[in-house]
């Protein structure tokens, strides 16, 4: 009797840990704010249309040789004029809230050398209002790697320091049209990425190959003119929050030896303390300060005073992790992806990489990066309130037929691999308030163009058709909370 007890009893723990590592909708806060997001640039097309003057990204695209497969984002997956059924899609999915960007140059064609379109600014209203009436929240990015070309062709835009003008003009316009129903704003979009790609690898517009510091200076003044602004005159009444998105890879020390350890606390440095930090710190971490000395620009005492103003969460972009390590020896350097000096991301443990490989280059599945890059930016940064702005799968979209791209099969466990790991973080204490599934449609992925596709909805380019992939249903089981899955 005893021992069929001590079976019955081991059954019902076994039974309760499997539930415990289920996932499921009840394991996040009541609150959460459960989404998909998307980018003016990549889904609205219409690039043309509604006195919408010529964007940086529109000019970069019809250069030669600058996208994989020679395509642009003219018409995209004409989310212009597909809104509508776009926020349907939305609402079918059951989300309640939706991560767009605004499109400087439909807002403000010249910047603020002219005055505002008030096509552009009806777009967005019709957007936010038919989401709102869904009861679907607005969360908004201010700029998403576009930018108006005169701003460009003027000033070299993040180059100059007119851009922090420009741009707390921009936020300004936003929030007196839209604060009134957008609670959510964010500054800019992955400043990380956009200052080194833009400016030192030269795969974004303007293509320069050039030390990313000066540019990403002013981008970080730039978010703090706009944060200084709404804090001063319109949080008060409009009841809002304002933050910023930074793109987080975790890193892993390669090999367990302390050169490695220091190679990861450096690439820690230099991919997210370098724009977190003056933000909440008022400076750049030590660690790129002295590496850099006089590369790195210094913060005047009227800067350090702009960015007093503090933000009210962070928007966290994660889709992959990698391992670093010290590579101060390596002869051939142009092996590996060196993004500081002595440090190598990449590389296999055992003859194995850090985890399965996607579509997109150097994209790892690496579920357990994700509780990591929580955990580490509620310690270091005072368990701020935290969005995950992106997540999500990018699958070979050039070489597959409809039908395979519609069974996402392994869209679906990464998905839920790492909402799994994001229940972990927020177990242990972590203030998550938001996930955000990139993409809610197949879009224009930059560089690579058209060739990979994000999206829960499969966009055929050619008739604007969309259809729910199985990864689609399966979010809407989750957040419905259907036991029977998808
Ligand atoms: C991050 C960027 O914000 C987004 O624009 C891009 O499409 C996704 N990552 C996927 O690469």
């Amino acid at each position: 009797m005893r021992r069929m007890l001590l079976v019955l009893a081991l059954f019902l723990w076994f039974m309760s840990f499997l539930n415990a590592s289920k996932l499921d909708v009840s394991q996040f806060p009541p609150s959460f704010l459960f989404g998909t997001a998307t980018s003016s640039y990549q889904v609205e097309g219409a690039f043309l249309e509604g006195n919408k003057s010529l964007s940086n990204w529109d000019v970069f695209t019809h250069l030669e040789g600058k996208i994989k497969d020679g395509s642009n984002g003219d018409v995209s997956a004409d989310h212009y004029h597909n809104y509508i059924e776009d926020i349907e899609l939305m609402h079918s999915l059951g989300v309640n809230s939706y991560r767009f960007s605004i499109s400087w140059s439909r807002v403000l064609p010249r910047g603020r050398f002219g005055g505002i379109n008030l096509r552009g600014i009806q777009f967005y209203n019709d957007l936010i209002n038919n989401l709102v009436v869904r009861g679907i929240q607005p969360f908004v990015t201010l700029s998403h790697y576009d930018i108006p070309q005169e701003l460009e062709d003027r000033y070299g835009a993040w180059l100059s320091e007119e851009i922090q003008k420009d741009f707390g003009h921009f936020a300004e316009v936003c929030f007196k049209a839209f604060g009134d129903r957008v609670k959510y704003w964010s500054t800019l979009n992955e400043p990380n990425i956009w200052a080194r790609s833009s400016y030192q690898v030269g795969e974004y517009p303007p293509g320069l190959h050039m030390d990313p510091f000066g540019a990403a200076h002013n981008m970080i003044l730039a978010h703090a003119t706009a944060v200084n602004i709404y804090k001063k005159k319109y949080q008060e009444k409009q009841r809002g929050s304002i933050g910023i998105i930074i793109f987080m890879a975790w890193f892993e020390p390669l090999r367990s030896i302390p050169e490695d350890y220091i190679a990861t606390q450096l690439t820690l440095a230099f991919q997210i303390e370098w724009f977190l930090d003056p933000l909440f710190y008022g400076d750049y971490p030590i660690a790129m300060r002295e590496t850099l000395q006089s590369k790195l620009p210094k913060f005047s005492p009227k800067d350090k005073k702009k960015l007093e103003h503090k933000i009210d969460f962070i928007g966290i972009n994660h889709y992959t992790s990698f391992y670093v390590r010290d590579c101060h020896v390596l002869s051939n350097k142009s092996e590996e992806n060196v993004e500081n000096e002595g440090v190598c991301m990449g590389g296999e443990r055992d003859g194995l990489p850090i985890g399965t490989p996607t579509a997109m280059p150097n994209y790892y599945v690496v579920p357990r990066g994700l509780e990591e890059t929580v955990l580490f930016i509620m310690d270091r940064y005072n368990n701020t309130p935290m969005f995950i702005t992106e997540n999500g799968f990018g699958q070979q979209g050039d070489d597959k037929s409809t039908e395979e791209l519609l069974n996402d099969v392994d869209r679906i466990e990464y998905l839920q691999s790492y909402l799994t790991s994001l229940t972990h973080a927020i177990r242990r204490g972590a203030d998550v308030r938001g996930y955000f599934v990139w993409s809610l449609i197949d879009n224009f992925e930059w560089t690579f163009g058209y060739t990979i596709r994000f999206g829960l909805y499969h966009v055929d380019f050619d008739t604007q058709k969309r259809t729910p992939k199985l990864s689609a249903n399966w979010y809407k089981n989750f957040l419905s909370d259907d036991k029977s899955q998808w």
